[in-house]
């Protein structure tokens, strides 16, 4: 099968593509519009692939996106703007991304008749106190982040009852691993670790987030691509749940830093408390998350540590500067 993989050159697509092109035949067009989080870097292993083309373009944009899909089966769409904290700061590309580049790619889509594979998350759903949200819990999203998300999933519900298209959703719970912009909690605090940087922890540190290592989210949407029935929304939620001090304290463990860096900043308003997904559905598929945490952030932090040619521009570069602007104090040199 031919796929237009579009937001491949991001945390998740880039795995995405790397575990497609070792384990099918596939051929893969990434389409990207190189954000500050997009990179060719994170496919720089699968450029000399015969298999592997990439397309520099906005989803929002009908030519380019005609022109990357030519010959393809499916669309799988990652691309998104992805950080609450920007989207609080600044929502323009939220709305902009999400919603006309979700409706662009769907029209697409539909002229050309192939199937639709919509990255989605858990925080539409919102927070919750206790139990899990299954793919029938309503949609109460919290940021602009989490309402354009949820913006675009009904209008990709909607071409598949109007237009017949057929269309998939998946919603994935906290992703981490490989590859991962250091703006998420995760890769944050592993770099600032690493360099003897503060660790900014929002409000008490309690908010609990339910971790899936990205190779497993990668796998789930191969399941619901290959076998998820047309219409259908699945859950994809990680094995482990923890509240974000313990994730920050084992990270201090892995890498050798002091617990004096830990400090506790202003919250996020509107700051989710709790997510965590029912992932039955897509069980029934076949899948499931092989990655336990402590296995996860174990080679998540070894990552980061054998491959500072990929983080390094990245910390000298613009990021200096939202972090300065999101967090009021600088990175060590
Ligand atoms: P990311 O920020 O690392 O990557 C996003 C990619 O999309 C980048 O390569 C960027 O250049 C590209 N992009 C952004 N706007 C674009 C546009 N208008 N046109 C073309 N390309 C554009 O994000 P990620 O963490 O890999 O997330 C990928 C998807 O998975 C998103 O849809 C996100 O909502 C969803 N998701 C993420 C998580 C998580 O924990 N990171 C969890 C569940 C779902
Ligand atoms: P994040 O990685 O931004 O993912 P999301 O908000 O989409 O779940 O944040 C994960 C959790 O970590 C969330 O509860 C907010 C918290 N957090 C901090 O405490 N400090 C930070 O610097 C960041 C970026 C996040």
């Amino acid at each position: 099968m031919k796929l237009l993989v579009c937001g491949g050159a991001g945390f998740i697509g880039s795995n995405f593509v790397r575990q497609r092109l070792a384990s099918s035949d596939d051929e893969i067009v990434v389409l990207d519009k190189l954000t500050y989080a997009g990179r060719r870097e994170s496919l720089r292993d699968l450029e000399a692939d015969a298999r592997f083309a990439f397309v520099h373009g906005a989803i929002e944009d009908p030519e380019a996106v005609d022109h990357a899909l030519a010959g393809a089966g499916a669309i799988v769409n990652f691309a998104a703007e992805t950080h609450v904290d920007r989207s609080i700061a600044e929502p323009d590309a939220f709305v902009r991304t999400h919603a006309l580049g979700t409706y662009v790619l769907l029209e697409a889509a539909r002229k050309q008749g192939v199937r639709y594979l919509q990255v989605s998350t858990d925080e539409v759903y919102g927070s919750i106190e206790a139990g899990s949200f299954t793919e029938s819990s309503p949609l109460e999203p919290s940021s602009p982040y989490s309402a354009t998300k949820a913006g675009a999933d009904l209008l990709v519900a909607s071409y598949q009852r109007t237009f017949a298209l057929e269309t998939l959703i998946c919603r994935g719970s906290n992703n981490y691993g490989p590859y991962q912009y250091p703006e998420k909690l995760i890769p944050l605090m592993i770099l600032n670790a690493f360099h003897g940087d503060r660790l900014p922890v929002y409000g008490d540190g309690a908010n609990v987030r339910n971790w899936l290592f990205v190779e497993d989210f990668a796998s789930g949407i191969s399941h619901v691509l290959e076998h998820g029935v047309p219409g259908e929304t699945y859950n994809v939620g990680g094995p482990d749940e923890s509240d974000n001090l313990t994730v920050v304290r084992r990270i201090i463990e892995l890498s050798g830093a002091d617990e004096s860096l830990i400090e506790f900043v202003t919250d996020r308003p509107g700051h989710d408390r709790r997510y965590s997904l029912a992932s039955e559905k897509v069980a029934a598929l076949g899948w499931r998350a092989g990655t336990r945490f402590e296995q996860g952030i174990e080679r998540t932090v070894a990552w980061y540590r054998e491959n500072e040619w990929w983080w390094a521009p990245i910390r000298s570069g613009a990021y200096r500067e939202y972090y300065e602007r999101q967090y009021g104090t600088a990175l060590a040199e």
